[in-house]
């Protein structure tokens, strides 16, 4: 049975929150696989608006299931708080949403740590919400995970171990035992509300799969924020490529059936590093405006640019993207000319490929390519044909010059506003 990987093809906030939960509609389980609560999802539904930072946003379709697998790190609190919000505004949670056991668990001191960092004078623009510092504990073998936090008394001992591991950076924050105190203020409550979620999610997978179920995985932030592979060292401490779904939610790669890239009809970043295409000026401010770029989780406006064709052909190459999703043509109607990158000069040198090193990375200049802009509110097309033709041009060389099929056209936050132009083909 099908099952299909969402990433997002650029630095994050494509609009995949949108697109799972529309493709939600045809799936079983949806099922987060990187990142923490420094992801920011936004979903409109029956006019309202949910901003989703750690649970799928396969959560507001009824009768979806919903994982937070092994490689997600959560912040207990951030948890708690997340479900009494969706249970809040009457989103039943309880029965489809599992908690994996081998995630690991965010404590004060990793925001701590990711703070002191950022203020340091070292910062790359991070969300401070400890994602990078419970990452690094993963690797260092040290990390403590959902299964240890349900254990009071490991808890207490390992907490302690790694608080001294931190020690002196820490010491810059307050005494060990007051941060000490705050893992475990209010700790049994948690420990419980915890304790009814948690699961062993591979298990979970692996029999929804052998008995036929769709599975839709869906990443946080975006390819260009790969730690491996984007633009290093500015980017997460996961792995947000499709590459990472396996990993991160314990299912093998035969599994996989398709890999939907989401991409905006532009570009936008958050955060410090390379952006080859990023603009300023007017028509970034109405972008910004228009499109309300700004962080769903910091609020910080988002840096924008024009769509860059050698940056979208490596994220098509590292996720092996099958189909893309073009989201925010919407905001770009009113914008004449559009630019869209489709090559670089460095020095007298002409490249056509996203460069590796991160000298290049900033130092790239890019070559335009200039398309007439269209206008008119494209909110109400539900076709791709009610789309101006100036906008249908755009979209079908961005196509052409990808050479893979963009089979979703989204033109306003909800769910209606989306255009499928073929639907036979989106679960690979
Ligand atoms: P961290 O993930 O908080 O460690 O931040 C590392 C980098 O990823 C920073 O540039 C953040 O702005 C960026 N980032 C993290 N989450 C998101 C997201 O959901 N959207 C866009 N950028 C993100």
């Amino acid at each position: 049975m099908p099952a299909l990987v969402v990433v997002g093809a650029q630095w994050g906030d494509e609009g995949k929150g949108k697109i799972v939960h529309f493709l939600g509609r045809s799936a079983d389980w949806v099922v987060r696989y990187q990142g923490g609560d420094n992801a920011g999802h936004t979903v409109v539904f029956d006019e309202q608006k949910y901003a989703l930072h750690l649970i799928p946003s396969g959560i507001l379709q009824t009768g979806v299931k919903n994982v937070i697998g092994d490689g997600v790190v959560v912040n207990p609190r951030a948890f708690v708080d997340e479900i009494k919000m969706l249970e809040k505004r009457r989103i039943k949670v309880r029965g489809r949403l599992f908690l994996s056991l081998a995630a690991h668990v965010i404590l004060p001191y990793h925001v701590y740590l990711d703070t002191l960092r950022e203020e340091g004078g070292r910062g790359i623009g991070t969300t401070k919400k400890g994602i990078g510092p419970c990452y690094e504990d993963k690797v260092a073998r040290i990390g403590i995970r959902v299964a240890d936090y349900l254990d009071a008394a490991s808890l207490r001992v390992l907490v302690r171990q790694n608080l001294k591991v931190r020690a002196a950076e820490l010491a810059k924050v307050k005494p060990l035992d007051e941060i000490e105190a705050e893992v475990f203020d209010g700790y049994e409550a948690r420990r419980r509300f915890l304790a009814r979620y948690a699961a062993d999610t591979g298990l979970i997978l692996d029999a929804a799969r052998r008995k036929g179920a769709r599975i839709l995985l869906e990443s946080a932030q975006g390819s260009m924020l790969d730690l491996d592979h984007g633009t290093y060292p500015f980017v997460t401490s996961s792995n947000p490529v499709a590459g990472g779904a396996c990993v991160g939610a314990g299912v093998g790669p035969t599994t996989i059936t398709g890999v939907m890239g989401v991409t905006k009809a532009y570009t936008t970043r958050v955060g410090l590093g390379p952006f080859p295409t990023e603009i300023e000026g007017a028509v970034a401010r109405y972008l910004r405006e228009v499109g309300k770029e700004y962080g769903v989780t910091t609020g910080r406006p988002r840096r924008i640019g024009w769509l860059d064709l050698p940056q979208l052909r490596a994220a098509i190459r590292m996720n092996g993207v099958t189909a893309l999703t073009m989201t925010k043509l919407d905001t770009l109607s009113g914008v004449h000319p559009i630019k869209v990158c489709v090559g670089y000069k460095l020095g007298k040198k002409r490249m056509a490929q996203f460069p590796p090193a991160r000298r290049a990375q900033l130092d790239v200049e890019p070559i335009y390519e200039s398309f007439p802009g269209f206008s008119g509110d494209l909110m109400a097309a539900r076709k791709f044909s009610d789309l101006p033709l100036g906008a249908r041009r755009y979209a079908l060389a961005v196509e052409k010059a990808l050479g893979v099929p963009i089979l979703i056209v989204s033109v306003g936050q909800s769910r209606e506003q989306t255009i499928v132009r073929d639907t036979r083909r989106i679960w690979g």
